[in-house]
């Protein structure tokens, strides 16, 4: 397929979705997240896919929704675009995403970054959520995910009061998995990507599913669910593959089944 926003490219067993809108910082508008999930979603269902990175450029992973394609907007027609809450869609998808960040990660941008699985930030890295500035809050996931990351105080500052998170202050309080130099960051996160696809994929998918769930399920409801989630695993022949390999000390040759 075609797009006119974002890039596709497939590394190994890697997928790779590259925000290309370089004029306006990567803002995302309504055609780059239908393009963005349409790719996600193509990944997802494809089998020689194991997981997925999602970048932008260096200077701006997105510097949010697309103000200018907002500011006249009415109520009613905001909610028939309805295109922020296409970023839920990530946390349903089966393979894990890991969103590679440079530069700018703003408003709908730190919340498409949140909505990833796992963050591998660069140094130049800045996460923010500044939709105060123009009048409005975030809409998509930002007052939930963050706080759920970052805790309440910081959350409280960066959504009432636009601070900024440099990438080291985001790894601190928990809102990014590494830190890396600019020009591996991409490198880092496919190989990162690379390393979870090469690992058992139904395992992979429930552990992220499970994961996911922390979040929204009461903690004996979480505890069933993990442990039925556990059993049924004993069904896949990459669990008996799994357990023979380390008995007989080699490594595991994967079926996906
Ligand atoms: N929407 C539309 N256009 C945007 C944009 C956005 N979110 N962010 C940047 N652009 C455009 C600029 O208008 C500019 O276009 P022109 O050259 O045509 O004027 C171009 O990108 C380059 O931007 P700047 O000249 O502003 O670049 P800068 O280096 O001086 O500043 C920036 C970079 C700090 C990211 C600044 O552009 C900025 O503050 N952007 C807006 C950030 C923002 O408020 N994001 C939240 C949006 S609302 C939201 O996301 C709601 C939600 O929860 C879903």
């Amino acid at each position: 397929m075609s797009y006119e926003f974002i890039l596709t490219e497939t590394r190994g067993r890697v997928g790779l979705v590259t925000l290309n809108r370089p004029k306006a910082m990567n803002a995302l508008n309504h055609q780059l997240v239908r393009e963005l999930m349409d790719a996600l979603e193509a990944f997802d269902s494809d089998e020689d896919i194991g997981a997925v990175v999602v970048t932008g450029s260096e200077k701006a992973f997105a510097a949010g929704a697309d103000i200018k394609e907002m500011a006249d907007k009415t109520v009613q027609q905001m909610m028939d675009m309805d295109f922020v809450k296409a970023f839920s869609r990530i946390l349903s998808m089966h393979k894990p995403v890991i969103a590679a960040v440079s530069g700018y990660a703003l408003g709908g941008g730190c919340e498409v970054a949140m909505s990833c699985d796992m963050i591998v930030a660069s140094e130049t890295a800045k996460f923010g959520q500044p939709e105060i500035t123009i009048g409005v809050i975030p809409g998509a996931g930002g007052t939930q995910r963050l706080t759920r990351a970052v805790g309440k105080a910081v959350a409280m500052e960066m959504i009432l009061n636009d601070r900024t998170l440099s990438a080291q202050e985001a790894l601190q309080f928990g809102l990014v998995n590494r830190v890396v130099p600019v020009e591996r960051t991409v490198d880092e996160a496919l190989k990162l990507a690379e390393e979870i696809a090469s690992r058992a994929p139904a395992a992979v998918r429930v552990a992220k599913k499970m994961i996911n769930q922390a979040y929204e399920l009461s903690l004996t409801d979480a505890l069933d669910q993990e442990r039925r989630e556990f059993y049924d695993l004993f069904a896949t022949e990459d669990q008996k593959e799994g357990m023979k390999a380390f008995i007989e000390k080699r490594k595991p040759d994967w079926k996906g089944k």
